[in-house]
């Protein structure tokens, strides 16, 4: 079974509002808005949808956030079932702040073949190698950076490794140094980090290092659309946290998941840009009228394409 293609233009109509909604609210110094507006224009959209969806990752927990609550069933209730994830807004510092990179993304699988997480770390690998054993989570850096290095037939100090700035990465950070690897520290969006290597355009080879784990399994719904690798492990920084994912299902805490673990079968992603960014522009006013960028992948039909869409405002 696969999704059909006509939900392609319509969760680009989602992400494309959420954008937009969020857009309002850049530079205001308010994440919590931003956030909300966001959740709220995805919300609505989402309704309208000819579906039986279901988030699986969302803003929070049912006891948490009363929006887009993981659970929480969307769309006319006519129509497929669907499993989606959502990030209305990816890098709420970047919209508060004006700064690049705010997206919002959303994710859609065939019911059951996304992987329901917790809102917890993961530890996170992607890279634009296919074949299995040439990074790999259990690997120490050095050990990934040369396999890397030798399979892409360059030097360590050819290869640029995106990771987030984090003072949990210094010693990640310091080993790369050493290594005369080149760096792409990003200040927050570690959706779009992991998407980097996707493509060579953005000259990123590797993208590694701990971030949210429901970010992880969003990029790793787009980067299953590529011929790229991803790997993520949960880390759970509490009791709490892992009596939460035992009950969502989790059995062994410690397991390293493969992208075919996290994501199977057909799915379609839509990330659009809010603010600009590496990934995608951000929205565009001319005259009545705004302008969207959105990476779009639909596993099916190979799609994996920036489209951009002009709304009426
Ligand atoms: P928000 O948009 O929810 O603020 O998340 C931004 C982000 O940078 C994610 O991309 C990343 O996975 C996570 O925060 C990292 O968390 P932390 O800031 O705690 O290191």
């Amino acid at each position: 079974m696969s999704i059909d293609k006509k939900f392609i233009e319509q969760f680009h109509i989602v992400s494309s509002k959420a954008a937009f909604a969020a857009f309002d609210l850049i530079g205001k110094k308010d994440k919590i808005a931003a956030d909300q507006a966001a959740v709220d224009s995805m919300r609505s959209e989402l309704n309208k949808i000819e579906m039986k969806g279901k988030i699986v990752i969302g803003e929070g927990e049912l006891d948490q956030a009363p929006m887009l609550y993981i659970g929480e069933t969307l769309g006319t209730l006519n129509g497929p079932d669907l499993d989606i994830a959502v990030d209305p807004l990816e890098g709420t510092n970047f919209v508060a702040n004006n700064l690049p990179g705010a997206l919002s993304v959303i994710a859609i699988s065939e019911k059951s073949n996304l992987l329901h997480v917790p809102e917890t770390y993961m530890d996170k690998i992607s890279s634009n190698t296919s074949e299995q054993g040439v990074v790999d989570l259990d690997y120490d850096i050095q050990k990934n950076i040369y396999n890397l290095a030798d399979y892409k037939n360059k030097k360590p100090q050819d290869l640029t490794v995106c990771i987030l700035d984090r003072p949990r990465h210094k010693e990640i950070i310091d080993e790369l140094n050493k290594l005369k690897v080149n760096l792409k520290l990003i200040t927050d969006g570690d959706v779009s980090g992991a998407l980097l290597v996707t493509d060579k355009i953005y000259e990123v080879d590797l993208f590694l290092g701990v971030g949210g784990g429901p970010e992880g399994v969003l990029a790793a719904s787009a980067i299953d659309a590529f011929n790229c690798n991803f790997q993520g492990r949960f880390i759970f920084e509490n009791e709490n946290d892992k009596s939460r994912a035992i009950k969502m299902g989790i059995k062994d805490l410690n397991k390293k998941y493969e992208l075919k673990e996290i994501i199977s079968g057909d799915s379609i992603f839509c990330a659009t840009g809010i603010t600009s960014g590496d990934l995608v522009s951000g929205i565009n006013i001319e005259n009545d009228e705004y302008i969207t960028e959105t990476l779009i992948t639909h596993k099916s039909s190979g799609l994996k394409k920036k489209i951009k869409k002009r709304f009426k405002i």
